[in-house]
């Protein structure tokens, strides 16, 4: 990537993705263009630059943009702004500078306020803009108010159920629904600036180290107020890189005490959010877990986190369910349709007990999607690792082998997307092959692409593609087992009824993803928070090619 970013002539590319990064900028040498596929690592190391050279700034109201544009704009130069609300109403400004520097100067001139030794002042990516004192400052007034489309905080279930109701098709019901959801660019921008945070933060104490986000807000599956699995990891040996040719190597401090390092480290960390990072709050820890964990609830962005040290498994695991879903438009659309109907149904469930999980629950789309009756849409993991290449490989904490194709574009293209099933087709087979499926004997396995005999008589087995011993729905109960054969029945007999072109209130996705309230009312799953905004590179649209310049925006500006 680095590459990319730094050699040859280099020019603004605008790609179209039918996912949670429909907004990236890809800087590219013209020779790379007739690449289809962007690599996980290339989007990640573009996030987390976008996250360096980014503040987010607590503000009055929207109408303070113009008077924080013009302050900012006499240290730095602006890239782009985004507004958005947190749960609380409060209102904040992400700012995306030009570079890093631009973000350095602007917080050299950046005070703590607290006079009170006990509200001790902490650098931190996340700021408040002061209300001036005495004379206000006059900014530009070609600026014209920042338009913000709509004050709310989520999906406006209202609408979007008269938009389900309209659609001409289930797939277009299933497209809808995806493209209203699916996490968007300001939802993707703010967990980068939360892990950036908590580099910021622990970066005196821990030496290298590198915040990730993993689990649904990198691996394309994401909805609208997911929440944010963090990693903390050693930044030394990316890619497993030999760091044995460092001759210079950090004295360590050996954990000392009862509790295992991790458990310590953990303890740390759950203090350290309580004291020192701005906007955590509710820190909870589960430190008796195999995975150790810190929770926390991040108020200025709005997000719920989990915060763990060296799983850098969890981060192999979401590129592979990136690449996947990354290798045709309707896995992800397909499986934002199952997630919202298993938890319509409750057959999935925020906490963790007897019941399956969407991570699980993700794995059976794939596993279905590899399928060969009428032409995979998806490869097998194995097929994947046999393709591998020198540079594709990882090695995961435990020794965990983590090597597969990375770069897509050296997949033969007969080996995908060998059907052309419309979103309803697949939704309805998907129900259909799960009816039919032999839980009792059958293990689901996506690094074979197709079924296994059990290893052991647990109601459900799905193989853990990374560590392949281990059934990542271990936990699911004999009962919960049943309801999902039952659901999928149900299910599947409820889009054959629609077949008749009939519309009900009910009609396709909306019988399946709709809940049934306590009152009896019907609801559409609640989506999280939204994070509207208006990013002023939208203002843009036609003009792919071209970064805006701040007189660009002001020009824009004035026609809103
Ligand atoms: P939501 O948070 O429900 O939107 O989905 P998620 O994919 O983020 O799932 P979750 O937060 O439960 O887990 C985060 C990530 O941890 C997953 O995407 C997986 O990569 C990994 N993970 C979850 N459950 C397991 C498990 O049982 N075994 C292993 N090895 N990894 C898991
Ligand atoms: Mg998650």
């Amino acid at each position: 990537m680095s590459v990319l970013l730094q050699t040859g002539k280099v020019y603004l590319l605008r790609k179209q993705f039918n996912n949670i990064f429909s907004k990236c900028i890809f800087y590219r040498k013209k020779s790379d263009v007739s690449r289809k596929f962007v690599t996980f690592d290339e989007i990640v190391a573009l996030r987390r630059a976008e996250a360096r050279r980014s503040l987010v700034v607590q503000v009055n109201s929207e109408s303070s943009f113009n008077e924080l544009h013009g302050y900012c704009s006499k240290y730095a130069s602006i890239n782009d702004i985004h507004h958005y609300r947190n749960s609380g109403g409060e209102h904040f400004m992400l700012i995306e500078f030009n570079s890093e520097e631009n973000l350095k100067d602007v917080l050299k001139s950046c005070s703590s306020h607290q006079k009170d030794v006990d509200v001790m002042g902490v650098q931190s990516p996340f700021l408040w803009f002061r209300a001036s004192s005495g004379v206000r400052e006059k900014y530009e007034q070609s600026i014209k108010q920042l338009a913000v489309k709509d004050g709310s905080k989520s999906v406006n279930e209202e609408v979007l159920y008269e938009e389900l109701l309209n659609c001409d098709s289930v797939s277009d019901q299933i497209q809808m629904l995806y493209d209203r959801t699916v996490l968007n660019d300001i939802g993707v921008r703010l967990r980068y600036m939360v892990a950036r945070q908590l580099e910021v933060v622990f970066s005196s104490l821990y030496a290298n180290i590198r915040v990730q986000p993993f689990g649904s807000s990198v691996n394309g599956f994401g909805r609208m107020g997911c929440d944010l699995d963090l990693v903390l990891s050693n930044n030394l040996d990316e890619h497993n890189l030999s760091s044995q040719k460092h001759r210079l190597v950090y004295q360590e401090k050996k954990s000392e005490g009862a509790r295992s390092p991790s458990q310590r480290h953990m303890e740390l960390l759950g203090a350290l959010l309580e004291l020192r990072v701005p906007g955590a709050g509710r820190v909870q820890r589960i430190l008796n877990a195999r995975v150790p964990i810190v929770k926390y609830s991040h108020e200025l962005a709005d997000v719920d986190c989990d915060l763990c040290c060296n799983n850098t498994s969890g981060v192999y695991m979401s590129e592979l369910l990136w690449a996947l879903g990354a290798l045709d438009a309707r896995v992800r659309p397909l499986t934002g349709a199952v997630r919202s109907w298993a938890r319509a149904v409750a057959l999935t469930n925020a906490h963790p007990g007897r019941w399956l999980t969407n991570f699980p629950l993700t794995l059976l789309v794939l596993f279905f999607l590899q399928q060969k009756q009428s032409g995979p849409i998806l490869p097998s993991l194995n097929y994947l690792i046999s393709l591998a290449g020198k540079e594709d490989i990882r090695v995961a904490e435990e020794n965990l082998n983590c090597t597969f194709l990375r770069d897509l574009n050296k997949l033969p293209t007969d080996s995908y997307s060998q059907n052309d099933d419309d979103l309803q087709t697949l939704l309805f087979k998907f129900f259909e092959f799960y009816s039919q499926f032999e839980f009792q004997d059958k293990a689901i396995s996506i690094n074979e692409g197709r079924a296994i005999r059990k290893p052991n008589s647990l109601p459900l087995y799905v193989v853990n593609p990374l560590e392949q011993s281990l059934n990542v729905s271990r936990n699911v109960s004999y009962e919960e087992c049943e309801r999902l054969r039952l659901e999928v029945r149900n299910a599947a007999w409820h889009l054959e009824s629609c077949l008749d072109g009939h519309k009900s209130d009910d009609w396709g996705i909306l019988g399946l993803v709709e809940q049934k309230s306590s009152r009896g009312l019907k609801k559409l799953l609640r989506v999280g928070n939204s994070h509207r905004l208006v990013s002023v590179k939208d203002l843009f649209k036609d003009n792919d090619d071209v970064e805006p310049s701040t007189e660009g925006i002001r020009s824009k500006m004035e026609k809103f």
